[in-house]
């Protein structure tokens, strides 16, 4: 059987004034987990919200909050976003000297660790941290913004992750610019999880959304 398909939408692109029902109406429409998107305007050129604000929407979601921080430095607020319910905290390999130590914190907090990859960074930078952790994220745009176009040199990054992550129990996730016309090369090259932000919230559509980019992901 084919390995499942997770869609993650990104609440960046839900509606902040009313980001509660946003997260229980992406819920209701069938996404595997709900993704969030902090931003620093340090380490990404961009600010959003932070620990309070996912403390604030977790009552609306049983689902997994998959927490991607843009921040740098990031291990001070690690012990935040774990008590604000995050399940899974993804960092930015660029985002400070001691990645190993950020993936250390944060199994140590009982949570599940992510490294992200901004679109320049080698997967090799990553090489020996593999066994620290549980999901591998691709960035496919220049992070701190959503509804930007996909990097098509992206997709081999992808498949060299994929291949290093070989046999371990890792996700493959990609975020940036994900659209039913490139979900399925996303799946092809080796991707398990999907974020989307623009094309999971456009017109509020969020069931026929989803259901787009699974059906696409998942060869038509
Ligand atoms: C960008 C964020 C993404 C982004 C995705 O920095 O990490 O999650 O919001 O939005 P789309 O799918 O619109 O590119
Ligand atoms: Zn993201």
């Amino acid at each position: 059987m084919a390995k499942p398909i997770l869609i993650a939408p990104s609440i960046l692109s839900a509606d902040f004034a009313r980001l509660g029902e946003e997260v229980r109406a992406i819920d209701a429409a069938g996404c595997d987990w709900v993704h969030l998107d902090v931003m620093d305007g340090h380490f990404v050129p961009n600010l959003s919200f932070g620990p309070m604000v996912v403390q604030a929407v977790r009552p609306y979601s049983k689902k997994p909050f998959d927490v991607h921080l843009m921040i740098a430095p990031v291990d001070p607020f690690i012990e935040a976003f774990a008590k604000a319910g995050s399940d899974i905290i993804t960092v930015h390999a660029e985002a400070g000297p001691h990645l190993d130590r950020s993936l250390q914190l944060i199994r140590s907090l009982g949570k599940k660790a992510g490294v992200s990859l901004t679109p320049q960074t080698p997967e090799t930078s990553i090489e020996y941290v593999l066994d620290r952790l549980d999901l591998i994220l691709v960035m496919s745009v220049n992070p701190g913004f959503g509804g930007q176009q996909y990097i098509k040199a992206m997709t081999e990054k992808i498949r060299r992750v994929r291949a290093m992550i070989g046999a371990r129990p890792i996700h493959l996730e990609v975020d940036g610019g994900v659209t039913p016309a490139n979900a399925r090369e996303c799946v092809g090259a080796g991707a398990d999880v999907l974020v989307a932000g623009s094309a999971a919230f456009k017109d509020a559509k969020y069931a026929e959304n989803i259901a787009a980019i699974r059906k696409a992901a998942m060869g038509g």
